[in-house]
């Protein structure tokens, strides 16, 4: 009997398959080249650190940045967090959040609180996991408040939030805004000149199609005399000072980068513009509307979207009654070769709101570049044959 193809559908983890030039550029570089960046005067090494720069120049470019230099690079979309958020926030600082995090922003926060004093709140989401604009201005102190930290779109239901008005709050009450578009870089505009965004974090494996192990935070103009580095190290500058550079990058980029990973990053984003990331959007709601069409009459499937499908990226959440989330995508792996996620995706929070914390979260599905309308049929019949067989 032949293989069953596989069906990936869980980009929202990490994107895959990589596109055929990110695999051969990670391979000819591993193959070819092999030299660090910043640290060697031979053309191996310079042609690492050009590439590096295009790199952080095309990033700039995709997010609007004033300044390639402001791109610093980290190793995955929880390291950049945790670079910001420990890099800023001192003793007694208070923050304004949400219930629709991810861990890597609400457990860094959470140790925050227990070791240094820091003061967390988080605003509650309704029942497709949207924030509350209202109760995120009711917390936020003017003049107190140090930062307010927001998911541009939920990993769980893919609700993209109201982000521009919660960083005007930010911005009004004299606080920094750090925006996780972990979800939404590459699928999702965002722009750092248009709207008042201190710190942006992204992994660079998700939808900008670049290999694990690799992420980026864009530090805002001035704020990196109050945002410390988190590691010292190496940068391959001013070797005989003790302490860590203060120019960027190297302020917050001690030790060897993840070459082969940047590379390969370099090749994914060379493509990207703006009119690819408005395909990619285009494409991902196509996708996720055929998914709902095909899912919406079925008995025992709930679906957690919101009502207007330009609030969503590609992340489709839901439950079959009568299974815990595990045993459905357990069965679409194993009978039909559809690999989805199940479960709270690290961010409880937002099952709370939603209602499928009891249920033990939700199945997720989540689309890429690559993704099919056959795929997301195939996942649909599948779905709904589990359903229906209870
Ligand atoms: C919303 C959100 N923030 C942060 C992260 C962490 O990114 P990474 O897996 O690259 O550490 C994820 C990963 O799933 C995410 O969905």
């Amino acid at each position: 009997m032949a293989a069953r193809e596989r069906i990936y559908l869980d980009h929202a983890a990490t994107s895959w398959p990589k596109a055929p030039g990110v695999v051969e550029a990670v391979c000819a570089y591993l193959r070819d080249n092999g030299a660090p960046a910043g640290r060697g005067a031979y053309s191996e090494s310079l042609d690492v650190e050009r590439r590096l720069q295009r790199l952080r120049l095309d990033v700039a470019r995709l997010i609007e940045a004033p300044d390639s230099r402001r791109v610093i690079f980290t190793f995955n979309g929880t390291d950049s967090l945790n670079l910001a958020l420990h890099g800023l926030l001192r003793p007694g600082d208070h923050v304004v959040t949400t219930e629709a995090e991810h861990n890597s922003v609400l457990r860094p926060l959470a140790w925050l609180a227990a070791h240094r004093g820091v003061i967390v709140e988080r605003a509650a989401c309704d029942e497709v996991g949207r924030v509350d604009v209202d109760q995120v201005r009711r917390m936020i102190r003017p003049g107190h408040t140090r930062l307010v930290a927001l998911v541009q779109a939920s990993n769980v239901t893919g609700v993209v939030q109201p982000v521009a008005e919660i960083a005007q709050l930010a911005r009004a009450a004299g606080a920094d805004f750090l925006l996780d578009a972990a979800q939404s870089l590459g699928q999702w505009p965002v722009s750092v000149s248009e709207l008042p965004i201190s710190l942006l974090a992204a992994p660079g494996h998700k939808s900008l199609g670049g290999p694990l192990g690799t992420g980026l935070l864009y530090v805002a103009p001035g704020l990196e005399t109050r945002l410390e580095s988190t590691r010292q190290g190496g940068t391959g500058t001013r070797s005989e000072d003790d302490h860590q550079p203060d120019e960027l990058p190297e302020r917050y980029e001690a030790g060897n980068l993840n070459v082969p990973g940047l590379i390969g990053l370099g090749a994914a984003v060379a493509e990207f513009t703006a009119a690819t990331v408005a395909a990619t959007r285009q494409h991902h709601r196509d996708l996720t509307q055929r998914a709902i069409a095909g899912l919406a009459g079925v008995r025992g499937v709930r679906l957690f979207v919101p009502p207007a499908p330009q609030q969503q990226v590609g992340v489709l959440s839901l439950t079959v009654d009568g299974y815990d989330p595990q045993e459905v995508a357990a069965t679409l792996d194993a009978v039909f070769h559809i690999q989805v996620r199940a479960g709270l995706h690290c961010a409880a929070g937002i099952h709370r709101a939603i209602g499928s914390l009891a249920m033990g979260g939700t199945v997720r599905l989540s689309w890429g570049q690559q993704t099919t309308t056959e795929m997301v049929d195939a996942a649909v019949a599948a779905i709904s044959e589990v359903a229906t067989s209870v």
